[in-house]
C-alpha cells in the first residue's frame, strides 16, 4: 500500500472505537485505580429493587437451574392482555417491574418499537444496545441502518413495524437469557396480536430460537419458512429466520445470503392473492 493509501491515525482510531462500540464496549475505564469513595465523589445510584426478578442466566447452557419465572410471566400476561392498543401497551411495558434487565444496567426507558403499527411485516430483533436505549427506538445504531437500508432495497421500507426479543438493554449487549426473553414474550405477542401482521422476519439466533423454539443455529435455521405460534395456539404466522445485521457488519460475505432471505420473504409479502 503506498503512503497516500493508508489510512491516516485518526480514520484507524475512528474505526476501533466503531468496533468497540458493536461489541458494547461503550465506557472508558482510566490506567490507574480511581477510588471514588476516598475523593469524595458520590457513589453509583442503587437501582431499585424489583418485585420480581429474574436472574441473568446465560443462554443455552445445557443443564443450568434457570430462575422460576412464573410469577413475572403471569404478570407480564395481565399487563399485556389488558393494553387495547401499541401506546397502552408501550405505557404497560415501561410501568413493568418484572424484568430483571431494567434493573441491570439500561440508562433511559424501556426501548419497544419503531415503525407502522399496521405493518404486514414485523421485524423482531434481539434486544436493544446503547444507540437503542440512548434514543428509546429500536435498531438505531450501525446495525440498525443497515437493516433499513436493505429493507428500503427489498421495497419494504414504510411496510414493517421492527422489534425486539426483550425491551431493555442487556449489560454489555449480551445475548438476552432465556429467562429474560420468556418474561417479555407476553409483551411481544401483544405487539404481533395488535399489528396482525402478515408475517415475522426474525433477525438473529437469539430471535429465532425464542420465537420459534428450536435449538439450531441461526446459519441452519435461517432462509427456511418456518411457523411462529402465540403461547396459547391462538395465533400463528409465517416467519423467516435471518442473520442479523450486527453479524454482517462483522461479516459483510454473509450479506449475500441475508438478501436471499428478504427476496424469499418479499415475494411472498407481495405474491399477488395474498395465498399465505
Ligand atoms: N440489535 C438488536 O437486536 N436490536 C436492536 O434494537 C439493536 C441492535
Amino acid at each position: 500500500m503506498s503512503a497516500a493509501a493508508e489510512p491516516s491515525n485518526a480514520a484507524l482510531a475512528e474505526s476501533l472505537l466503531a468496533f468497540w462500540a458493536d461489541a458494547g464496549v461503550d465506557a472508558m475505564l482510566l490506567d490507574e485505580a480511581v477510588d471514588r469513595i476516598e475523593a469524595g465523589k458520590v457513589l453509583p445510584p442503587v437501582r431499585p429493587a424489583a418485585p420480581v426478578v429474574v436472574a441473568a442466566a446465560p443462554v443455552g447452557r445445557v443443564g443450568t437451574p434457570q430462575p422460576d419465572v412464573s410469577a413475572a410471566v403471569a404478570q407480564a400476561q395481565a399487563a399485556a392482555a389488558a393494553a387495547q392498543d401499541l401506546d397502552a401497551l408501550v405505557a404497560a411495558i415501561a410501568a413493568f417491574e418484572g424484568c430483571s434487565l431494567r434493573y441491570e444496567g439500561a440508562a433511559t426507558k424501556a426501548v419497544v418499537f419503531r415503525g407502522d403499527p399496521k405493518a404486514p411485516l414485523v421485524v423482531i430483533g434481539e434486544g436493544p444496545g446503547a444507540d437503542e436505549d440512548a434514543r428509546g427506538e429500536p435498531f438505531v445504531g450501525r446495525a440498525g441502518k443497515l437493516l433499513d437500508r436493505m429493507l428500503a432495497a427489498a421495497g419494504l421500507d414504510n411496510r414493517v413495524l421492527i422489534t425486539n426479543t426483550v425491551f431493555w438493554r442487556p449489560p454489555g449487549n449480551r445475548t438476552p437469557s432465556p429467562a429474560e426473553q420468556a418474561v417479555c414474550a407476553p409483551f411481544l405477542e401483544r405487539i404481533i396480536a395488535l399489528v396482525q401482521p402478515r408475517m415475522l422476519l426474525l433477525a438473529g439466533g437469539a430471535s429465532a430460537k425464542a420465537l420459534l423454539k428450536r435449538e439450531e443455529g441461526i446459519l441452519s435455521l435461517r432462509g427456511r419458512w418456518l411457523e411462529w405460534k402465540s403461547a396459547d395456539g391462538a395465533m400463528e404466522l409465517p416467519a423467516m429466520p435471518t442473520l442479523h445485521p450486527a453479524f454482517l457488519l462483522r461479516q459483510p460475505g454473509a450479506k449475500k445470503r441475508a438478501w436471499q432471505d428478504l427476496l424469499t420473504l418479499t415475494e411472498r409479502l407481495d405474491r399477488p392473492g395474498r395465498p399465505d
